[in-house]
């Protein structure tokens, strides 16, 4: 009997046992199939030990497959396989390229806790078979393209906690049962198409943390039910139809820190229980239908960052408690019919950088104080009903960057301090007001300004050749005032339209019509019809810089920060940390740029491929808009050189020392992320592509294709570009019509700089065959010499030059077998064919002068393309040649 007893305990520790194995073993099969479909990088070398493999993590005693981490490595295909995994607990296959639908099958895996499937392609309807997950505590699909209605079989997810779904195409409802959830901390389903209400019973059984819904069709009341049980952080229904009041349950929520309910139908008064949210820093409900006064009771959210109530119905005065707000940074009032002073208190709000009351029916004056708001750099008081002088201490407020005070009913001088305000850029504004007297000759000392207007007033005296000094003025306008004599000599003025200056009785000469006596106005008409898209691009442009700087940026930050945390707070597992990629070093080398460029999302954007420009020889480069708004072009190398990673310190020195090499046809670097062994370099978003692009994908529509002109001014620009390079001892490693980029204005800008110091061949620290170049325009002597030289670069240039002129490729199979298009170019005379049969005949039919350029111009890329490289022309001389040509 005993023995029995041993024998059969023996027994069945040998039945496990066997079992066991045989669990290894259809883990060791599967990942091995997994592998032959996927082709995951670093998998099957030891194909022994699967457990060693790079993602995956088997369970402590039975070798089985408990983790599995695909994340960011570029997979696709078929990954139905792994739900033979039986043992998985964790799965993330975000950041990949996997497209179709979600595999069905995945609802075998009973043990799944973790499911990440964001950042992928994945499309059609979220499979029902998910529901069957009994386990699942975290279930990620955002960022694919999914459609169809949340299915109701996910209401068996008992134990989830993070269910985020959002930028989808998902349609539908929010369903009933999602709070029914009691586990439920983070719901995410922004950017979808869902339709509906919330439902009232969200959050009334789960402790919900962070509710983001923004960018959907949702109609319908926010549901008291959300704040009942008090531990919202964040709330985020920006850009919806809600309806409705604005709860007073909300009070009870003393962690929310975020509220973001702009866009919306909202009515009625922000309820008074505000006050008892002692974490609110964001409070954005703009854009609303709320109305009755602004509840004093935020004074008493002494952390509060921003506040924008604009474009909704309050009425009454600003509280004069709101002074207590020493952290407010943004006050954002405008668009309502509030009136009264500006209270002196609100001076105390030593953080405000923006004060922002313009159309509003405020009556008061402009208090002396204003600029105990030292750091204020917006102050926008247009369109009101505002009375005095200006004060003289307006000249203290030396961080202003926009100073708008239109239309109100200001009287007295301009104050000649407001010349001291030396960052003014965006914008000085003081028209339609009753100010008399001259204007300040000081107003010449503000070189950064890009818009005057001093329109409609009663502005006497001549317009100071002082004001010569507005070095960046685009946009001017002194119409409709008192002013007398000759308008200044001075471009901005001339090339203003005559608009400008009209209603002054006074003034003569360019561009007014009558003549103080000589001087001719028709010299520059023509070129009134690029001034005005001129000014749209410097003011875009100095817009953007300024942008930049609001301090509201940071705060979005740290507001996603504390959704991080809240996220990590109720994360399964610590794991999920190692979800976000580690940044080892990253800079942003343009002071003014620094806030607005958040690295993680440079990051983030650079693992999307629709975000994907140009696929280029070392890198691929991505279009990257940062929270800021700000739009970035990435560029991620291609990491066959693992050593830009292992030199860090000197690629780092070597792009510093780069961005601020200046010449206008050359892409800067403005900054640079390092994680793992990936380095994405950051710069300036071109909008209008490539060269290669304009030539040979844009002339196929006659209406952009570029006239020559233009093509011999780009010619022009990327020859400049190249000789500085030269000047400054760098040889370019891959020039090609594809790495030169086209800014709004059609000026070319010649990148892939920095490419040539961090793959310094002569150090030999690049795979030598990978330096060649683009494919055309590698010049013939490197077949022997395997270096790229300064008449090397001449070369590939006049293959660009070819390209301009002839709109052909620098390869193709029309030309023959083994003709490319310098040998088709320079075989032309022994096939019998003229210059006139090569270059593009829709341009050098047009007329005799542009023909005759172009020929000039075939002559010079004849003379670059030469096969010996001492013949080739220097850059320098061939810049002297092309703008000799241009300007003939
Ligand atoms: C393969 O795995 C075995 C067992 O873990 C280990 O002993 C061996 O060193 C590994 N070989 C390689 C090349 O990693
Ligand atoms: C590991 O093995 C021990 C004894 O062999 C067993 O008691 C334990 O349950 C196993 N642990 C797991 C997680 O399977
Ligand atoms: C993926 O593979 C499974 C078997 O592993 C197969 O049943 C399924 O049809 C495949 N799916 C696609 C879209 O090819
Ligand atoms: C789930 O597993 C069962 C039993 O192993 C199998 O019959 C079924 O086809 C699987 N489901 C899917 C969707 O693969
Ligand atoms: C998906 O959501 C989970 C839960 O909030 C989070 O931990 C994970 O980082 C997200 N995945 C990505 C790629 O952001
Ligand atoms: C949610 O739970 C409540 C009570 O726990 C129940 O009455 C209701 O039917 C549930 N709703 C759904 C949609 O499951
Ligand atoms: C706000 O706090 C006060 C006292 O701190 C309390 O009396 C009041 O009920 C609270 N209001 C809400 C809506 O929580
Ligand atoms: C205000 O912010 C500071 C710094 O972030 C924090 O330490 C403090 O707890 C916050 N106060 C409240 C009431 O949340
Ligand atoms: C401002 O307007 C309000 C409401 O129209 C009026 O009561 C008040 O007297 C005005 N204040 C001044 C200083 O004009």
């Amino acid at each position: 009997m005993a023995i029995l007893f041993f024998f059969s305990v023996l027994l069945a520790g040998f039945l496990s046992k066997s079992q066991l194995v045989g669990a290894q073993l259809h883990d060791q099969t599967t990942l091995l199939a997994i592998n032959k479909e996927l082709g995951v990088p670093g998998w099957g070398i030891n194909n022994s030990d699967y457990c060693s493999w790079p993602g995956i993590g088997c369970g402590s005693n039975l070798s089985m497959v408990e983790r599995l981490d695909l994340s960011r490595r570029n997979l696709q295909g078929n990954a139905t396989l792994i739900s033979e995994l039986k043992a998985l607990k964790w799965l993330d296959l975000s950041n990949n390229d996997f497209h179709g639908s979600i595999p069905s099958a995945f609802g075998n895996l009973s043990e799944l806790e973790f499911l990440d499937l964001s950042l992928n392609k994945f499309g059609g309807l979220v499979p029902r078979e998910l529901g069957s997950l009994r386990n699942l505590r975290t279930l990620n699909l955002s960022n694919n393209v999914l459609v169809g209605e949340i299915p109701d079989e996910l209401q068996s997810l008992e134990m989830l906690q993070a269910f985020q779904i959002s930028s989808n195409k998902l349609s539908g409802s929010i369903p009933l049962w999602v709070g029914n959830l009691t586990n439920l901390r983070i719901f995410a389903a922004y950017e979808n198409d869902l339709g509906g209400s919330i439902p009232d019973n969200l959050g009334s059984f789960s402790e919900l943390q962070s509710l983001n819904l923004h960018s959907n069709q949702l109609e319908g009341q926010i549901p008291k039910s959300i704040f009942v049980l008090g531990k919202l952080e964040v709330l985020v229904l920006t850009q919806n139809k809600l309806f409705g009041y604005l709860p007073e349950e909300i009070g009870k929520c003393k962690g929310l820190s975020s509220v973001r309910i702009g866009n919306n139908n909202l009515v009625g008064m922000i309820p008074k229980s505000i006050g008892n949210i002692s974490s609110l820093t964001y409070f954005e409900a703009d854009s609303n239908k709320l109305s009755g006064e602004i509840v004093p009771e935020f004074a008493q959210c002494s952390n509060l960052s921003l506040l924008n109530l604009a474009s909704n119905g309050f009425s009454g005065t600003i509280p004069p408690e709101l002074g207590q707000l020493m952290s407010l940074q943004e006050l954002i009032l405008s668009g309502n019919s509030l009136f009264g002073d500006i209270p002196k208190s609100i001076l105390g709000c030593k953080s405000l950088n923006k004060l922002d009351l313009s159309n509003n029916r405020f009556n008061g004056t402009i208090p002396n104080e204003i600029c105990n708001m030292s750091r204020l750099q917006y102050l926008l008081l247009n369109q009101n009903s505002i009375k005095g002088e200006i004060p003289h201490e307006i000249g203290n407020c030396l961080k202003l960057l926009e100073l708008q005070m239109g239309s109100n009913y200001l009287t007295g001088t301009i104050p000649p301090e407001i010349g001291h305000i030396k960052n003014l850029q965006i914008a000085l504004n003081l028209s339609f007001n009753h100010l008399h007297g001259p204007l300040p000759l000081e107003l010449g000392k503000l070189d950064k300004l890009v818009s005057l207007d001093v329109c409609n007033n009663r502005l006497s005296g001549n317009i100071p050749s002082a004001l010569k000094g507005l070095l960046s003025l685009i946009e001017v306008n002194f119409s409709n005032n008192l002013l007398t004599g000759p308008i200044p000599n001075f471009v901005p003025f001339q090339k203003s339209p005559n608009s400008s200056f009209l209603g002054n009785k006074g003034l003569c000469g360019v561009p007014l019509t009558s003549s103080c006596g000589g001087s001719s106005g028709s010299e520059h008409e023509n070129d009134h019809h690029k001034v005005s898209y001129k000014i749209i691009l410097a003011v875009i442009g100095s817009g953007l810089a300024v942008f930049v700087s609001v301090t509201v940026v940071v705060l979005l930050f740290m507001i996603r920060e504390r959704q991080e945390k809240a996220a990590k707070a109720t994360g399964v597992e610590d794991d999920v940390d190692n979800n976000r990629p580690t940044i080892i070093a990253g800079n942003v080398f343009v002071e003014n740029l620094r806030q607005a460029i958040d690295l993680d999302a440079v990051i983030k954007a650079t693992l999307k491929d629709s975000n994907k420009l140009i696929i280029g020889t070392f890198s691929t480069v991505y279009k990257a808009v940062m929270p800021s708004g700000l739009i970035l072009s990435v560029k991620r190398l291609k990491s066959m050189d693992r050593t830009i990673i292992h030199h860090q310190n000197k690629m780092i020195r070597e792009l510093e020392r780069l961005s601020k090499l200046c010449h206008d046809n050359l892409v800067r670097p403005i900054g640079f992320v390092i994680y793992e062994d990936v380095a994405l370099l950051l710069h300036h978003y071109l909008p209008n592509g490539t060269l290669a692009q304009l030539l040979h994908e844009s002339a196929k529509q006659p209406e952009y294709d570029p006239d020559w002109p233009t093509r011999l001014s780009i010619a022009v620009g990327v020859a400049e570009g190249l000789a500085f390079l030269h000047h400054v001892a760098i040889i370019h490693l891959d020039i090609s019509s594809g790495n030169v980029l086209l800014d709004a204005d059609f000026k070319p800008l010649l990148g892939e700089i920095e490419i040539s110091k961090l793959l310094d061949p002569s150090r030999g620290t690049a795979s030598i065959s990978a330096v060649a170049g683009s494919f055309g325009y590698i010049p013939p002597e490197y077949a022997y010499t395997m270096q790229v030289t300064a008449p090397g670069n001449v070369y590939s240039y006049g293959v660009v030059l070819l390209e301009i002129l002839t709109t052909r490729l620098p390869v193709d199979e029309e030309f023959g077998e083994g003709v490319d298009l310098v040998k088709w170019v320079h075989s032309a005379p022994a096939r019998g064919e003229t210059p006139e049969q090569i270059l593009d005949a829709r341009l050098s039919t047009v007329s005799f002068a542009w023909r005759k350029e172009m020929l000039a111009a075939l002559k010079v890329a004849l003379l670059c393309t030469d096969s010996t490289p001492a013949k080739r022309p220097k850059m320098k001389k061939v810049v002297e040649m092309l703008q000799e040509i241009k300007h003939k």
